[in-house]
């Protein structure tokens, strides 16, 4: 993908006053500040690292210490700055950063040698944490180390057969640590744990709601757009969608929308885009029609990584060509998602490139606009939320990913008009089918692909010799890893016989029950 200019993350406004999720590096932080925002409540997550002076310029309601590595006596282990206790924030520590705060606070940490992991049993005794939860709970264990002696002043609210502080608070100062994971579902009053939390401790209201993040959005984008103008690549996915409506809403029809047709879209994506955008939301819209010209690109080309490269290189040229004919524009609309902004700052070593992943909309530097990202402090679910609130139809929200390069990509060999064509019907028939089986929604993405191989059959007593088609169906949570969706099997004789009957060039149906890793979501 070319390289853009992005922009620090936008200051947050006065009366935003996050939850700081402090990260200490374990698998679960992120997932606390979504629960965080489940339950209303902005929240950001930042790095351990982060000084004491810039916490206290963030204000935050409350701040929460992430789980992480496996021992507090370990070398190198996340510490947090002490005085961060003493700042009389209302603080939540959570497995390692309970541990942490105990061990900062006069407590007393054991190596104990054996680890705790899963579910157990948690008594517990009173405590705001626990105000009106049962008092024998579920609760998920993660750690080795463990609390044997609560900060100074902190009472025990809760313990486990194997864990004798597995809950403690400082209500006086404001100050809880839990042992267990709150944030994971096999805790399952976790979330009202961590409501306790918000809403009776740091007396932080259930206000981040998706209208409260519209009306939030527009105003910010008006004071960094002014009068001036802006384009937005339409690419069909929810994201860049929400992007252009939210926009929209802020600039009315300073915002031109060009949407690139390179003809790898799925059956009547092309016309609901149009559709949506132009006659529902009034949205001015520049359609291309650049079917021809990608396909062009692509004859003779079967490798992957080149017909990313040549359908990346090829969308930048058609979208300059069109952006140059609306004139001097300044503002550039991208939907970048806060995990990507999180990503892109993520401390871990670079992994190793398996794909490279074009996002419609990613342009060239020497366009040098500046861009506008008005999703970029968004989780894909809340875009999804926004996009409802924005009104926009059932099936765009919902849509499952897409890559970017499209079926160019689910179709293994050189791609053709007919192989297009071929594709296009099959995938459409796949997701007819699992909408009406009510699973579409449940699946993280369904989709057909077809491998340039032909093999034979038989149809009428006649031999063909024909293509196949791979039914790939995956759950997934982020897409980093996946596993084969169990399909009912009279859902998959269904597509099976009526792609075999209804579209012409294909002999054979197969099922991918592949899981990601070792395999990829995509084939290509
Ligand atoms: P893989 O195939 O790597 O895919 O398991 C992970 C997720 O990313 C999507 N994907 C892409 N998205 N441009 C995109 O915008 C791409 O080139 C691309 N390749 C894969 C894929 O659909 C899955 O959701």
């Amino acid at each position: 993908m070319a390289s853009v200019h992005p922009l620090p993350v936008p200051e947050p406004a006065a009366e935003e006053r996050p939850v700081l999720v402090l990260d200490l590096g374990g698998q679960y932080a992120q997932l606390i500040a979504r629960r965080v925002r489940d339950a209303r409540v902005y929240s950001e997550l930042v790095p351990h690292t982060l000084g004491i002076d810039e916490i206290r310029r963030r204000n935050p309601v409350a701040l929460i210490l992430s789980g992480g590595p496996a021992s507090v006596y370990a070398d190198g282990a996340p510490r947090v700055d002490e005085q961060l206790f003493d700042l009389g924030i209302p603080t939540l520590g959570i497995c390692y950063g309970a541990q942490l705060m105990a061990l900062e606070l006069g407590g007393e940490v054991a190596r104990t040698g054996t680890s705790e992991f899963g579910k157990t049993e948690l008594e517990h005794g009173a405590g705001t944490l626990f105000s009106g939860l049962p008092p024998r709970q579920t609760v998920w264990m993660s750690h080795r180390d463990t609390v044997v002696a609560p900060p100074a002043g902190a009472s025990v609210t809760g313990q486990s057969p194997s864990t004798p502080v597995a809950a403690f608070e400082d209500a006086r100062r404001r100050l809880y640590g839990v042992q267990f994971h709150p944030e994971v579902v096999h805790t399952p009053y976790g979330q009202d744990l961590l409501k306790n939390f918000l809403y009776a401790v740091a007396d932080a209201p259930p206000a981040w709601t998706p209208a409260a993040v519209i009306e939030e959005q527009v105003e910010r984008i008006r004071a960094q757009v002014g009068h001036e103008r802006v384009l937005c690549a339409l690419s069909g996915g929810v994201d860049s969608a929400v992007a252009a409506l939210l926009v929209h809403k802020a600039v009315g029809d300073q915002l031109t929308c060009v949407f690139v047709d390179h003809g790898f879209m799925r059956s009547n994506e092309g016309e609901q885009v149009a559709e949506t955008f132009g006659r529902h939301f009034h949205v001015p819209l520049v359609h291309v029609e650049a079917q021809e010209r990608f396909l062009a690109r692509l004859a003779g080309v079967a490798e992957p990584e080149e017909k990313r490269r040549r359908i990346g290189e090829e969308f930048i040229r058609v979208f300059e060509e069109e952006a140059s004919k609306l004139g001097d524009t300044r503002f550039l609309v991208q939907g970048t998602l806060y995990s990507d902004v999180i990503e892109s700052g993520g401390t871990e070593g670079v992994a190793a490139k398996i794909k490279s992943h074009h996002n419609v909309g990613g342009l060239p530097a020497e366009m040098a606009m500046e861009l506008v990202e008005p999703l970029r402090l968004l989780f894909k679910d809340e875009v999804r939320r926004v996009g409802e609130e924005l009104g926009m139809p059932e099936r765009m929200v919902w849509r499952q990913p897409f890559p970017g390069p499209g079926l160019a990509i689910r179709i293994i060999g050189e791609v053709t008009r007919e192989r297009l064509e071929i594709l296009r019907g099959a995938d459409a028939i796949l997701q007819d089918e699992v909408r009406r089986a009510g699973l579409y929604r449940d699946l993280w993405q369904s989709f057909a692909v077809l491998p340039a191989i032909k093999s034979v059959g038989v149809q009428g007593d006649e031999r063909t010799y024909a293509y196949p088609i791979v039914i790939r169906a995956v759950t997934s949570e982020d897409a980093m890893t996946a596993d084969w969706a169990r399909l009912p099997y009279d859902l998959l004789e269904t597509i099976s016989s009526r792609i075999i009957n209804e579209i012409p060039g294909v002999n054979r149906v197969a099922l991918d029950i592949s899981s990601k890793p070792p395999s990829t979501i995509e084939w290509e």
